[in-house]
């Protein structure tokens, strides 16, 4: 089996091959540029961008819209977090919560598939903590600064299958590989 996951960024590519090619899946990497609306919800995002493609694409495919959410920060950036990693980086989250003892935060990610008549919407979330520095050199975006909970690792101080197993994006790809085995 094939499937198209529309998205410019090679690491997320990376993560869905490692845990759907052993299962005899193929990931093709497209990268169509698609709107990315700003809303307050990751759904929001993800539904708008997943039809623009179907319009585009005319063919099954899915795209993955991931935000970090600080309890802190009252939830910022979530839905904003591409913006705030542009602008600020992990240092700058780092120096947002300077001196902060509460340092909880959560990683989302929703993935939008379209099988050519509808969407479908998966959701993964994994809990944990901002570190006080950078560590690191795996991974991509806030993964420096990441811990899951439970452990004392980034998800930059990790590789590819040990996040996949606890990440976020492990979860979301893996209800969306449970999807295709019930239904093709
Ligand atoms: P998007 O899903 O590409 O819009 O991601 C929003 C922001 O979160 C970007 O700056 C990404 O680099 C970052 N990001 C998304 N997924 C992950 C992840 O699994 N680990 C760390 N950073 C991520």
């Amino acid at each position: 089996m094939n499937i198209v996951f529309i998205t410019g960024n090679a690491n997320k590519v990376r993560e869905a091959s490692s845990l759907m090619a052993p299962l005899g899946i193929t990931v093709e990497q497209r990268d169509l540029g698609y709107p990315e609306l700003q809303a307050d919800t990751l759904e929001e995002v993800a539904r708008h961008g997943i039809a623009w493609c179907m319009e585009k694409l005319k063919k099954p495919c899915f795209l993955e819209d991931a935000g970090l959410f600080v309890e802190a920060l009252n939830g910022f950036p979530g839905p904003y977090s591409k913006y705030v990693f542009e602008t600020i980086g992990n240092e700058g989250v780092v120096r947002l919560l300077d001196g902060a003892v509460d340092r909880r935060a959560v990683f989302r990610s929703v993935i939008a598939y379209h099988d050519g008549v509808q969407a479908h919407i998966f959701t993964g979330e994994v809990p944990g903590e901002i570190s006080y520095a950078p560590r690191g050199d795996e991974g991509f975006g806030y993964d420096p600064v990441f811990i899951p909970d439970g452990h004392a690792r980034t998800f930059a101080e990790m590789g590819t299958e040990k996040k996949n197993q606890l990440s976020h994006r492990g979860k979301s790809l893996n209800k969306l590989i449970n999807y295709f085995k019930e239904h093709t």
